[in-house]
């Protein structure tokens, strides 16, 4: 059995034959598709991109009937179990696990570049002390483009690596020195001593003690959440990351517009929104009214739905269990109990399951960032930290990959035809 799609043109009766590679036709095969010969051609169209690949990858792999999340191969639960944050970004940008040396050299290289230029804590200290540390956070990694002007060589693979280390390296000062300002508190300086998630952690909290040592459990948990955020291939920064990028824009100014993308409610804003939601309902005997109200239409059940995962998206599973312990060391979240009432009742509801509307990462993350003492504005800038690993992998391999140029869509044009221009006394 040949692999093709035969067309039929029912305008012309013309067939027309299309290679099937990899379970895609390429669009552009549709073209040949015509009524005339000056014509311009059939194309696809697909609002949200529902049903289009925009790239080859080997990054990430999602199964979202079956809840399966895989980098490189490799299932998230054994990464999250047993991996570390670091070695997990390697292994994104690199295909493969570290070997021990090249774990040193690579965590080695990661401590060089952690500390930030001076004029960043003047650039954080120009905001408003209320200034929401998403906006902080994008703004200044889009700012960091012009302390290297190098990272404009996009396609020198050496010059692309630098700015990599220094992205991955320098976004947890940055979100750092947001949070510093919004609590009034003076900048931490890193110290590369210790592990990413307990540096970041110290650059969060220290205060006048002479050597800070993060809590264990607190620190693994961050360093498992960076994990769980490090990728999730196509998603909408992503492609903002990737369509950036394609333009040869350097790698700063593309995470920013990431950056940008993700602050959405609908994208990694959904963390902060869900803890705002639940603080709302505050109790459970109000989840049945606030139920009634979302499948009204009147609002949405933040943390639930997406666009790929139609089960339990794995992330969320392993978020559940790392909240547990974490509260073991910070106290229960009294929301939680918020949050688990909701998720039974609408795992039952015909509403959420007639829609295979489940729990995905940003349900119980929330939860967890507040017991950890963060500011609901901070939750998008820690999904950011750990999403940079991702984005800048992908960003990578958008360079690397022959078939890609500037990505421009087309559209369907449905404005008004040619008209002639009326001086403002006549209109
Ligand atoms: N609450 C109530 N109804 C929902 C929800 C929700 N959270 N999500 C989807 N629906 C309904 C939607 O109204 C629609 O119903 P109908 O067919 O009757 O019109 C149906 O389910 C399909 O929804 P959709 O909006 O077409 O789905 P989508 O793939 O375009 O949107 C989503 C995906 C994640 C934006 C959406 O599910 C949503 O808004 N969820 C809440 C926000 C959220 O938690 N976002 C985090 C996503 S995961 C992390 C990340 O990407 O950053």
């Amino acid at each position: 059995m040949a692999d093709t799609l035969t067309i039929t043109d029912n305008r012309t009766g013309r067939q027309y034959e299309v290679p099937i590679t990899d379970g895609t036709i390429r669009a552009i095969d549709l073209r040949q598709i015509k009524v005339e010969a000056n014509e311009f051609g059939l194309l696809s169209y697909d609002p949200a991109f529902l049903n289009t690949a925009n790239c080859r990858s080997s990054i990430t792999f999602i199964d979202g009937d079956k809840g399966i999340l895989r980098y490189r191969g490799y299932p998230i639960e054994q990464l999250a179990e047993q991996g570390t944050f670091v070695e997990t970004a390697w292994l994104l940008l690199n295909g493969e696990l570290p070997t021990k040396d090249e774990l040193e050299a690579w965590t080695a290289e990661l401590g060089r570049h952690v500390e930030y230029h001076e004029n960043v804590k003047k650039l954080v200290e120009a905001f408003r002390h209320d200034a929401h540390p998403m906006g902080v956070f994008l703004s200044v990694v889009g700012a960091l483009s012009t302390f290297f002007p190098d990272a404009k060589q996009v396609l020198d693979a050496g010059s692309r690596r630098t700015q990599i280390a220094r992205l991955i390296a320098q976004v947890p000062a940055v979100a750092a020195c947001a949070y510093r300002h919004s609590v009034g508190r003076p900048y931490v300086a890193p110290d590369p001593d210790l592990s990413y998630a307990g540096n970041f952690l110290s650059m969060l909290h220290r205060g006048i003690e002479r050597e800070y040592r993060p809590d264990p459990v607190l620190e693994r948990a961050l360093d498992v959440l960076f994990i769980l955020h490090a990728d999730h291939e196509q998603n909408c920064s992503t492609s903002a990351m990737r369509g950036i990028g394609s333009s040869q824009a350097d790698p700063f100014a593309a995470l920013a517009g990431a950056a940008a993308a993700l602050y959405g409610p609908l994208h990694g804003g959904a963390n902060e929104a869900v803890l705002r939601m639940l603080a709302e309902i505050g109790s459970v005997d109000q989840i049945p009214g606030f139920i009634r109200s979302v499948k009204a239409g009147e609002r949405r059940l933040m943390g639930f739905g997406h666009r790929v995962y139609k089960s339990y998206d794995p992330r969320a599973a392993v978020i559940k269990e790392t909240a547990y312990r974490v509260f073991e060391v910070t106290g229960r979240n009294p929301l939680l109990d918020v949050a688990i009432e909701l998720e039974r009742i609408a795992l039952q509801d015909e509403y959420f399951v007639g829609r295979r509307l489940y729990p995905n990462v940003d349900f119980y993350s929330g939860l967890i960032y507040e017991a950890m003492g963060f500011d609901p504005g901070m939750f998008p800038v820690l999904f950011a930290i750990g999403r940079t690993a991702g984005w800048v992998a992908q960003w990578q391999e958008m360079l690397e990959d022959k078939e890609q140029r500037i990505a421009r869509p087309r559209q369907v044009y449905t404005g008004a035809g040619q008209r002639d221009y009326v001086a403002v006394d006549a209109r």
